[in-house]
């Protein structure tokens, strides 16, 4: 295995879109910013270097972090700031992992344009459990606002109302260029802050390999469905002569909430062909069309071979019923007089002041509390709007688990003000997700139907609509992990927690000590 060592300088950076320009913060001045490569059980070295006027911290989004919690990055869960002019070493390796994940920000709203691919390559010598594609490529789809960022979420958390939606959705790149009769690997990557997307091509079927960074059985589908923080890798064989054919991205948003409405284009382009604008057009489905995303969404099995078994997690240690939904807060200083916020079990999330991991690992008392509850305050009807538990708690409670307890979660929306979509990303872990479905989840029927052999695994899960998911993990990570909506509005109103998980007994099952350049609060 290889040390790969990279250096990131954040830096402002003058970037067109929609044809105006802006400064915005990237890394090394590109957007999106540059791919990390590596093997399978390489070791990663980020040397981080802030330049700009913010705050900062950087997350290596689906990367396990076995044992090295402290190279995570969400801000305050796992580490303090790095502050400007100061930087940070993020060392970490790359357990057993191969197949595309992504890094981002994670502080503020600087994910929106501090985000890059990271592909993972299967071990020397080790083939794809599928035909080598003749070429792969990235695609980033990612959120712009003509604004300023962090000026539209300021703005809303001071009116204590939604942030305007994004004024676009791109695609990087805008061309890929092909030749005829060839199959192209595509790791497509949602980097959007807000929006789950679906994305299509124009005369081409999508042949699903793998999500999450973990192969899946393939199938082939028309379009594909992907939320903020998952990747999906996709098989495109170029079946036509030639010809340029439209790449399209859109939202999918079954509530009744404002969204943006544009879609994004890019050309799949065969060589040969003259102009670079596509003439072969698609159209994605409408934004409220459930049924083509949980058709996506059920085709997902995991590959679950004998190199690569799915291990679901049979006997449970913590079963856990958690709500995710919007509530509303009181006040004073805001429009209505009341703000929107967001919950997990009714427990709105208030971040510390100093990093969670630190707490744990040093034993300081006050920061947080390790009785987040395990089941919603009192049973009601979650998928209708109703007023009970309206108003929401705030805590900084933790849940805690033993090194190697089996977890079933289910995650249920709520629709206090309305259901909505929420992709649920879980850090430290991947999970299996084993069931899901639409209205009350019922713990004496449901878990009867629930795909114990072949469940899709992943680190970022689309909890329906007005229904549930139930995902199940085993707890083999010493740390502090984080737990999120990644619809980056609803984090920031509150909708997060965090696990603690302790130490082991055996000699590689504890966390290990921090790295001395470890940043300080
Ligand atoms: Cu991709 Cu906690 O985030």
């Amino acid at each position: 295995c290889m040390v790969r060592h990279y250096k990131f300088n954040v830096v402002m950076k003058n970037t067109t879109r929609l044809c105006s320009t802006k400064p915005i913060v990237t890394v090394n001045g590109r957007y999106p910013g540059p791919t990390l490569v590596a093997r399978e059980d390489d070791t990663i070295l980020v040397k981080v270097v802030n330049h700009v006027k913010y705050n900062l911290s950087i997350h290596w989004h689906g990367i396990r972090q076995i044992r090295t919690g402290w190279a995570d990055g969400p801000a305050y869960i796992t580490q303090c700031p790095i502050q400007p002019g100061q930087n940070y070493v993020y060392n970490f390796t790359l357990t057993g992992q191969r197949g595309t994940l992504w890094y981002h920000a994670h502080i503020l709203w600087l994910r929106a344009t501090v985000h890059g691919a990271i592909v993972i390559l299967p071990k020397r010598d080790v083939p794809y459990p599928f035909p080598k594609p003749h070429k792969e490529e990235i695609v980033v789809l990612g959120e712009w606002w003509k604004s300023d960022v962090e000026a539209v979420i300021n703005e809303a958390l001071k009116s204590g109302l939604a942030p305007n939606v994004s004024d676009a959705h791109t695609i990087n790149g805008y061309t890929l260029p092909v030749k005829p009769g060839k199959t192209y690997m595509l790791r497509i990557i949602n980097a959007a802050l807000n929006e789950e997307l679906f994305f299509k091509i124009a005369g081409h079927q999508l042949t699903v390999v793998e999500v999450d960074a973990t192969y899946v059985k393939p199938f082939k589908t028309d379009t594909i469905v992907i939320a903020p923080g998952q990747t999906t890798n996709v098989l495109v064989t170029t079946h036509r002569g030639g010809g340029k054919y439209m790449v399209a991205a859109s939202t999918f948003m079954d509530a009744p909430i404002a969204v943006d409405n544009v879609t994004a284009t890019a050309t799949l382009h065969y060589s040969g062909s003259l102009t670079s604008a596509a003439t072969t057009l698609t159209s994605t489905p409408p934004k409220n069309a459930t049924s083509v995303a949980t058709n996506f969404i059920s085709s997902l099995r995991s590959l679950n071979s004998k190199q690569y078994p799915a291990n679901v997690p049979l006997k449970i240690d913590h079963s856990l019923l958690f709500t995710v939904g919007l509530g509303v807060n009181p006040c004073p200083t805001c429009v209505n007089g009341s703000r929107v916020v967001a919950s997990i079990n009714n427990v709105t999330f208030v971040m510390p002041k100093i990093s969670l991991i630190q707490a744990h690992f040093f034993n300081i008392s006050g920061v947080f509390t390790s009785d987040f509850p395990g089941n919603p305050p009192a049973p009601f009807n979650y998928t209708s709007t109703q007023v009970t538990n309206f108003a929401t708690k705030q805590g900084t409670r933790l849940y805690r688990l033993a090194y190697n307890n089996t977890v079933q979660l289910v995650l249920q929306d709520t629709g206090m003000i309305t259901p909505e979509n929420h992709p649920l990303h879980l850090h430290g872990f991947n999970f299996f997700e084993v069931g899901r479905g639409l209205g009350n989840f019922n713990p004496k029927k449901d878990p009867k139907k629930f795909n114990l052999v072949d469940p899709v695994e992943r680190n970022t899960i689309g909890v329906p609509s007005g229904g549930w998911t139930a995902i199940r993990f085993r707890a083999d990570n010493p740390g502090v992990w984080f737990m999120h909506c990644h619809l980056e509005v609803h984090t920031t109103w509150g909708l997060k927690m965090a696990f603690v998980v302790d130490n082991g007994k055996g000699p590689n099952e504890s966390l290990l000590p921090p790295p001395s350049d470890f940043p300080k609060c």
